[in-house]
């Protein structure tokens, strides 16, 4: 193991969204390797089976409910987290939600920009501000922020989730900076699509190819044993930096392609449920 890699086997890690998805499989396979893990969402019943399901194969998990888009009870949960455990090594900002929604379908839905910035951005900040102390007295710690392919591979209908986790990213650039030296890493994950209840609702992605959650949980065990500053499709890296070169064509290609494939795909899906009518 290099000198940036880390032990899991010990380390107390908070996975926030671990009640269900991408956030439930990393907390179930940190615990796998030995990390002590702690389970914050909203649904009591959904984080206890988790942390039962951890438990029963001898593993250390704790649930903690909160509603993570209202400031007062991050703050709580967070108070009450380093009560019971004063040492933080990891923090996971995986809660999150998106919203699929044109910016001309939203002229009166101002609150839908409010909502995913609350939080996909302010909660995972105001964590930080919490658990990031500790990790700065000690000289060793870790922030895992989960993003989205769709920052450096802008889709059309997702600019409020887009800029939500933009912001995100922007923040993780600047505060991987300020941390170095001083033993606290900082990953950005940019996930492709994933099959999860958060792509379940859209129709159209039942025809389009889906990261297993397994593997999606796999890149967060990934960020926290590599430390590394990026996970994410190396396709991501190179439409990114085409988008910077060439800003013009790459907005008149995505837009034209997934105004197409869009079209098509919603035409299957209304002739498939029309089938089944
Ligand atoms: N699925 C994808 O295609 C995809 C792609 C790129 C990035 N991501 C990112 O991956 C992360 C996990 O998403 P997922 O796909 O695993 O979706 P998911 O299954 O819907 O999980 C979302 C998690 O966030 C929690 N959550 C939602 N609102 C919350 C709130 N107000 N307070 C506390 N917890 C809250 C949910 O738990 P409760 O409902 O119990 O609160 C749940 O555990 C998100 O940040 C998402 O943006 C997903």
């Amino acid at each position: 193991m290099s000198n940036k890699q880390q032990n899991i086997a010990g380390r107390t890690i908070v996975v926030t969204g671990a009640s269900s998805g991408i956030g439930e499989s990393a907390a179930l396979q940190l615990a796998a390797r030995g990390a002590r893990v702690c389970l914050v969402a909203r649904r009591t019943e959904e984080l206890d089976r988790v942390r039962n399901a951890i438990r029963d194969v001898g593993g250390e998990a704790w649930s903690y409910a909160a509603d993570l888009s209202v400031d007062g009870e991050v703050d709580a949960c967070a108070a009450m987290i380093l009560s019971d455990h004063p040492e933080v090594d990891v923090l996971v900002n995986n809660a999150g939600r998106s919203i699929r929604r044109a910016v001309k379908d939203s002229f009166d839905r101002f609150h839908d920009y409010q909502r995913v910035m609350q939080l996909n951005y302010f909660a995972a900040i105001r964590l930080t501000q919490k658990f990031l102390p500790g990790m700065l007295a000690r000289r060793r710690g870790h922030i895992v922020n989960v993003s989205s392919l769709s920052v450096q591979f802008a889709t059309p209908r997702f600019a409020a989730y887009v800029a939500s986790k933009s912001a995100l990213e922007g923040f993780s650039r600047c505060l991987a900076m300020e941390m170095v030296g001083k033993g606290v890493a900082v990953t950005v994950i940019s996930y492709p699509l994933v099959k999860t209840a958060m792509t379940a609702p859209t129709e159209i992605y039942r025809y389009v190819p889906q990261m297993k959650v397994q593997q999606a949980g796999g890149w967060i065990v990934q960020a926290v044993e590599k430390r590394s500053p990026r996970i994410g499709p190396a396709f991501g890296d190179v439409w990114g930096a085409a988008s910077m070169v060439m800003p013009a064509t790459t907005t008149e290609l995505t837009g034209r392609a997934f105004n197409y494939i869009g079209r098509r795909l919603q035409a299957r899906a209304n002739r498939e449920s029309g089938d089944k009518d």
